[in-house]
């Protein structure tokens, strides 16, 4: 199927993703501030549905990465310090912004790579304006609080195993989205559990890869998207169909999400910014309602009953996760009690390797 047709099969289904993703954009209270915060807000949007439609299958639905590099990614939105470019555009001598990288790069694609240039002048499909609003879309990915895919990503994409079908069905390809399986809760298609006992993996496979030739009783066709054929290797393939036939052999398989120390850094901060930990704790030194975290790691810390302790890795855990059990002498005990349950085990691992690095 070549790209323009795809791009054109507008279904419900991406409808659907759009008006949730649309919602979310929506709910970011600081996008209703300006008209020009809701023009970018509409364009956004926009770039969503287009998103949806040409870009998910190489870079993921949460811009994870998958046969194209993730772009909801710290090295690519997010610049080390302010004013300096983002890693990865210094690493390819960019002289412009982030938005004028993205524009360029989504207009022309990477000659030799599977990226192709998108833009009409490119031979691609799109206009200038719909350009405009994918970079509208990825840059919200930059502004948004972080969200990182809360599935751990296995070591090899490409290697069959039932980790890979697990991290595949929850993460980039979206089937959690639409179906209950093994902790999803989607309702827009059928229930999952047991469908290999029920079906067949042959009969599974053909539902995968030709959506509509044969209709699960009771949905309609053209909802499930027709991509993953064009999309998937025959060892995802393979891994999906290991996972929805075993699910409890993708526990077993999956490796821990891992990022180099600097990105690691980079995330933390993030996190830590969409979190609001800046509100109370500043980097530079500075005093706030909380103490500062510069030059935090590693240090003494006197306690409010006098008692000394060393802010290791294991009390900066504590101090997140449940503030009230050693008070910092001299501060009041008003740090929000519930990170431990907003932020990831991993989110929560990344701030502290972002403290670590403000000495
Ligand atoms: C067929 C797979 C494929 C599709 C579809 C695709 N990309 Fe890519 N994309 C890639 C690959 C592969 C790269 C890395 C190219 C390279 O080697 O430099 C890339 C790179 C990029 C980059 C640069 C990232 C960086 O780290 O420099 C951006 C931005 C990007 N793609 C955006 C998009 C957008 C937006 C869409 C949808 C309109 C899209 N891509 C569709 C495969 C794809
Ligand atoms: C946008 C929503 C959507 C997404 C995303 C989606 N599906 Fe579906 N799926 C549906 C709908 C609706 C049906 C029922 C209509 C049909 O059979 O095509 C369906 C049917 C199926 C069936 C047949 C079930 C039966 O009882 O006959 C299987 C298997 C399936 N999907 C697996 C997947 C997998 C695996 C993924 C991810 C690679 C996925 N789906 C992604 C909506 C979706
Ligand atoms: C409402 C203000 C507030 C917010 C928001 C807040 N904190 Fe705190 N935090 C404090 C105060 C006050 C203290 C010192 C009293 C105590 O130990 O609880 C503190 C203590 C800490 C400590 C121990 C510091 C030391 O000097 O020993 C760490 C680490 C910490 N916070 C991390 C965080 C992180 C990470 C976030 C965001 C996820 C966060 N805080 C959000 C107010 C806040």
């Amino acid at each position: 199927m070549n790209l323009t047709r795809r791009l054109l099969l507008i279904n419900l289904g991406l409808l659907l993703a759009a008006a949730l993703l649309g919602y979310a954009l929506w709910r970011e209270p600081q996008r209703l501030a300006s008209d020009s915060v809701a023009w970018r807000a509409r364009a956004a949007e926009r770039g969503a549905v287009l998103y949806e439609d040409a870009c998910t299958e190489c870079h993921g639905v949460h811009g994870e990465g998958l046969v194209g590099p993730a772009l909801n990614a710290p090295d690519l939105l997010h610049g080390e310090d302010p004013g300096r470019l983002p890693p990865r555009l210094q690493a390819r001598g960019w002289r412009g912004d982030l938005p004028s990288f993205l524009m360029a790069t989504i207009a022309n694609g990477r000659p030799g790579s599977k990226m192709p240039g998108w833009a009409q002048t490119a031979g691609g499909p799109l206009t200038p304006s719909q350009i405009d609003d994918l970079v509208a879309f990825l840059l919200t990915w930059r502004d948004a609080e972080p969200t990182p895919s809360p599935f751990a990503r296995p070591q090899s994409l490409h290697q069959r195993s039932a980790g890979l079908g697990y991290y595949l069905f929850h993460g980039p390809l979206g089937c959690a989205d639409c179906h209950a399986f093994d902790n999803a809760a989607g309702v827009v298609g059928p229930e999952l559990t047991g469908v290999v006992a029920r079906l067949g993996r042959d009969a599974v496979r053909n539902a995968i890869i030709n959506p509509n030739d044969h209709l699960a009783p009771g949905y309609a066709p053209r909802i499930m998207p027709e991509t993953f054929a064009y999309a998937l290797s025959e060892n995802q393939i393979r891994s999906l169909l290991d996972y929805l036939e075993h699910p409890e052999n993708a526990a077993l398989q999956v490796a821990p999400l891992e990022r180099s120390e600097k990105d690691q850094a980079l995330w933390g901060k993030m996190v830590a910014d969409g979190a609001g930990c800046f509100g109370c704790h500043t980097v530079d030194g500075t005093a706030s309602d909380g103490p500062t975290f510069l030059g935090l790691y590693g240090q003494t810390r006197t306690l409010d009953d006098g008692v000394v302790v060393v802010a290791d890795d294991d009390y900066l855990y504590e101090s997140i996760v449940s503030p009230s059990a050693k008070q910092v002498a001299g501060y009041p005990d008003i740090m929000d009690q519930d990170y431990g349950f907003r932020l990831s085990e991993d989110d929560i691992r990344a701030v502290i390797a972002y403290i670590k690095t403000l000495r």
